[in-house]
């Protein structure tokens, strides 16, 4: 029998650990002791370890995988690395993954691309927290196998009595993450114990080197997957062609299948399947195809291609676990976009049921999740998105966040199931619409949204100008902060978490008396600039007039007209804006009203003749 037959197809895994638990020397030592290092590079190697290695005399491996100049000059890597080797046994695929605190976004990408992970354990060091938050990385996103590659054994005297206490530590830790193997196995990186060859100090260790382990390690298969195709471009060179071009995510398709479109639920017929190198008459996971749909079905970009009996959910509600990975917490309720698959739409959190402490795996309140934080979390999305559970199939079940202003990747999730009240709540279409109630009263639905500081004047301005409205003939209603506060948002306190809850709150009641007819005017500091733009979003172009009321934090201060800059200064009240909570000052609003030295009545007449000009007389 051909011996080819029996080899496992080649494995992906990641190595992971902290800081120092020699994951760049563990990598070199596989590459290096399955002889894989031409000659030149490893005389290359000798003369970089004399100048920057940490092992003294000897080639540093480690220097071999951390790529960058100025990475091996700090000392840590920085960037996933994906390297490709092969014994005589299976190929290999190895993520690289950095250690370094910050860096979590890079691990979580390389678990999201692998099978299996080795998790670096330091002998004499045991498990550390960031070994736990790497395994619950891993864990969450989906990685069943792990090796406990307890390191350093030559530090710790190659005693068994060591690696029993660290794998003993890892295995305890990492029991309730549902991975389905654990193995562990003591090496030295550095000298090659138990990676490649067996080990003359260890003749203790019963089980596998890492490589015997590697080479035969089962994690597959996937199983039987359904069809999965995410429309990245429909191609349309000429009249003649119409092709949806993707790479199938998940199963396979031939030529004359049936597929549906997933959100809309149409379906056609596979006529062709084109590659750059001619037509195939069936495609597997992993393959980049065009594929040709039978009669002109109505399909976009983002929209998912499924088999008709075995379809993703579609909703636009559901649970989800999220890593996150910014600077600036992620706090429910405000504005991102995701993308799954290849869809993008704005998403938001709804609530934060938990957040999972990485070193204990328990369940904590939180009212938003700061930077490697892992939370489970309830997602809402601007559309129905198509997506499996990720559990049941990797390819259509994760996403990212991206910040709207930054875009930045601030967030990795996994969808966990959708929310059943997502297919349960529908809209209802009212008979009277927006233009019937404006054809009765005349008048154009605007808000005009005022934004400043406290004792900027906001609710001065605002309340003038709605009695001026008043006497002009306009219906109107006026929402100020410490109104609403009593009211609607009096649960709400001022957090930034808070804030940008009641933010929403009140644009989406603002939207309704748009609806309804009026002309809002919202006074309300709403010191962030992801929250403003957020309301503006919500109405038409045009129906939302940003008036920034630009007065000096020194002026405001001085007339504190509540006297609460004062009982903020003597520390009786926290998160005060301007002291010690941000203020986002508008870039472009439509009106700014410089309040310094002017009479709240000029600033009224000023605010009017820009309304006008804006296409609202009064
Ligand atoms: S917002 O930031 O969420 O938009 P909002 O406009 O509703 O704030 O409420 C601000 C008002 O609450 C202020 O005018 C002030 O009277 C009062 N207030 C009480 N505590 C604070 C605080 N920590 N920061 C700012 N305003 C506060």
């Amino acid at each position: 029998m051909d011996a080819g037959l029996l080899q496992l197809p080649p494995l992906r895994f990641l190595t992971c650990g902290s800081v120092d638990d020699g994951k760049s020397t563990l990598i070199g030592r596989l590459l290096h002791d399955s002889r894989l290092i031409p000659e030149d590079t490893l005389a290359a190697l000798a003369r970089d370890s004399r100048r920057h290695g940490t092992t003294g005399g000897e080639v540093d491996l480690a220097l071999l995988v951390d790529g960058l100049e100025e990475e091996r000059q700090q000392g840590i890597t920085i960037d996933v690395a994906y390297r490709h080797f092969r014994t005589s046994q299976r190929g290999f695929v190895v993520a690289d993954a950095p250690g370094h605190e910050q860096y979590t976004r890079n691990m979580a990408t390389g678990a999201s691309n692998s099978d299996l992970a080795v998790v670096l354990i330091d002998a004499r060091k045991g498990v550390l927290p960031q070994t736990r938050r790497h395994a619950h990385i891993c864990s969450l996103l989906g990685i069943r196998h792990v090796v406990a590659a307890v390191n350093k054994m030559d530090l710790a005297g190659f005693a068994q009595e060591a690696f029993e206490r660290a794998a003993g530590d890892f295995l305890r830790f990492a029991a309730p993450l549902g991975f389905q193997t654990v193995v562990p196995v003591p090496i030295s990186a550095r000298f090659g114990d138990n990676v490649v060859a067996r080990s003359a100090n260890m003749r203790w260790h019963r089980g596998a080197t890492l490589i015997e382990h590697l080479e035969t390690a089962e994690v597959g298969p996937e199983g039987e997957r359904p069809f999965r195709f995410p429309v990245q471009w429909v191609n349309r060179p000429d009249a003649d062609f119409r092709g949806l071009s993707g790479t199938v995510a998940s199963g396979r398709v031939a030529e004359g299948d049936r597929v549906v479109v997933a959100a809309s639920g149409r379906a056609g017929l596979v006529s062709r399947i084109v590659t750059a190198d001619g037509d195939l008459s069936a495609a597997a996971a992993g393959d980049a195809v065009t594929l040709v749909l039978e009669g002109d079905l109505d399909v976009a970009r983002g929209d998912l291609l499924c088999p008709p009996d075995r379809r993703p959910a579609v909703a636009d509600q559901f649970a989800a676990r999220v890593l996150w990975m910014d600077e600036e917490p992620l706090l429910p309720g405000r504005q991102y976009l995701m993308r799954m698959g290849a869809l993008w739409t704005p998403c938001s959190v709804t609530a934060i049921k938990h957040r999972i402490d990485v070193d204990t795996l328990d369940e904590r309140p939180a009212r938003s999740l700061d930077l490697n934080a892992i939370g489970f979390c309830n997602l809402s999305t601007a559309r129905p998105v198509p997506f499996d559970p990720y559990a049941e199939n990797r390819a259509t079940g994760a996403f990212i966040l991206v910040d709207r202003f930054t875009d930045r990747t601030a967030g990795a999730g996994t969808v966990a199931f959708p929310l059943r009240r997502a297919a349960n709540i529908h809209r209802e279409d009212a008979l009277v619409d927006k233009a019937a109630r404006v054809a009765l009263t005349g008048q154009k639905p605007f808000i005009l949204w005022f934004t400043g500081l406290s004792g900027s004047g906001k609710s001065t301005v605002a309340k003038l100008a709605e009695r001026r409205l008043n006497r002009a003939g306009r219906l109107t209603y006026l929402l100020d902060g410490d109104n609403v506060r009593h009211g609607l948002n009096r649960d709400l306190g001022f957090t930034d978490a808070d804030r940008v809850e009641n933010i929403r709150r009140v644009g989406e009641v603002a939207k309704m008396f748009v609806d309804a007819g009026l002309v809002v005017l919202c006074a309300f500091i709403s010191p962030f600039r992801a929250e403003r733009r957020a309301v503006r979003e919500l109405v038409e172009a045009g129906e939302f007039l940003e008036v920034f009321m630009d007065t000096p934090l020194a002026e405001c201060m001085r007339r504190d007209p509540k006297g609460l800059y004062a009982k903020a200064r003597a520390g009786a009240i926290p998160n005060f804006t301007g002291l010690d909570s941000p203020y986002e000052p508008p870039e472009a609003p439509e009106i700014t009203l410089r309040t310094e030295g002017t009479a709240p009545e000029a600033q009224v007449e000023a605010l009017l003749e820009r309304l006008k000009a804006l296409g609202h007389p009064i």
